[in-house]
This record gives structure tokens, C-alpha cells and sequence, in this order.
């Protein structure tokens, strides 16, 4: 497999131990017993910060490179794109919940639990179309300099649940990925 499909899978498994520990808090909170409010800002945050920004801009040059090469099995993955802007949607609306939550403690609870919720469905259903749909027909149809082109795009930034965080919003949820 070659290194930026290495990475990717790589992610797909943080991205699923991520959204595990989120749950499990958003569970907490809707249950209003006290969660880790850590977790759920990292985890928001990765999803906007990581995720939003290097994860989907990779996969969706990945696929322009499939337009390339394979027309029609890019066509029949066209909706990726599509797909990544709801998900950056969905966690726009979060942020903007978790906010209101933090300022006002009256704040309805099921309006983070419903949101959170929904974007774990969706991730959840979003890696499971890459692996089976996106990841097969990149892998069959990119060409080795397809590969050697793309693989500086993985290089600048690295996941930052990958190794003990540099930025203190992502260390308990590190902690938790890494205890679970
Ligand atoms: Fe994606
Ligand atoms: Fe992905």
C-alpha cells in the first residue's frame, strides 16, 4: 500500500477511536452527568481543525487525480466532495452549539446531543463509503507518479492524535484514544 493510503487508513482508525470517546461524553452530557469537556472540544475541534482541513483537501485531490485516470469510476465517486462539506457543515453547527452551551447553562442539552450524535452517524457512514467505494478505485487506477505527486500533500501537517499532542486541546482525548 502506498504511504499517503498507509496514512489515510491510519486516520480512519483514529478518527473511529476519536469518535468512540466522544460519544461516550455526549452520552454523559445528555445523561447530564458530568463529562470531560476536554474530550468534547478536542474532538469538535479535530473534526474542524484536522479533519476539515488536511483529511477531506487530501482525499479530494486524490480524487481529481482519479478523474484522470479512471472518468468513470471517479463519476461513481463523485458525491466525496459533496459528502466532506456536510460533514464540515454539521461541525460548523456543533461549534456553534458547544458555544451557547459553555456561555448558558440553560441551554437545552439535546440540541449538542442531537448534533453530536448526527455527525457521529455520519463520519461513521462516511469512512465505511471511502474504505469500500473511494479507497478501492484509488488504489486500482492511481499510477506511480500519481503517487510520488501526491505524497508531499501528506507531509506538511501530521495527524496531531498520532503522537503526544503539541497542542494542549488535544491531549485529553489523546489520553482517552490512547487508554481506551
Ligand atoms: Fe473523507
Ligand atoms: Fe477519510
Amino acid at each position: 500500500m502506498t504511504r499517503p493510503m498507509q496514512i489515510l487508513m491510519k486516520e480512519h482508525g483514529r478518527i473511529r477511536s476519536m469518535l468512540s470517546c466522544f460519544e461516550a461524553q455526549l452520552d454523559r452530557f445528555g445523561r447530564a452527568e458530568r463529562p470531560d469537556y476536554e474530550i468534547l472540544e478536542g474532538s469538535i475541534a479535530y473534526c474542524q481543525e484536522y479533519l476539515d482541513r488536511w483529511h477531506h483537501p487530501r482525499e479530494n485531490a486524490l480524487l481529481d487525480l482519479l478523474q484522470t485516470r479512471a472518468p468513470v469510476e471517479a463519476r461513481a465517486c463523485a458525491g466525496l466532495e459533496d459528502q466532506h462539506l456536510g460533514l464540515a457543515r454539521t461541525t460548523g453547527e456543533l461549534v456553534k452549539i458547544f458555544e451557547a452551551v459553555e456561555r448558558d447553562a440553560e441551554y437545552p442539552r439535546a440540541h449538542l446531543v442531537e448534533m453530536g450524535q448526527t455527525l457521529v452517524s455520519d463520519y461513521h457512514r462516511h469512512l465505511n463509503w471511502e474504505e469500500a467505494n473511494f479507497f478501492p478505485a484509488v488504489m486500482d487506477h492511481l499510477r506511480s507518479e500519481d503517487w510520488r505527486t501526491i505524497t508531499p500533500r501528506f507531509a506538511d501537517v501530521t495527524d496531531p492524535l498520532s503522537g503526544n499532542p503539541v497542542d494542549h486541546r488535544y491531549r485529553a482525548l489523546f489520553r482517552a484514544i490512547a487508554d481506551s
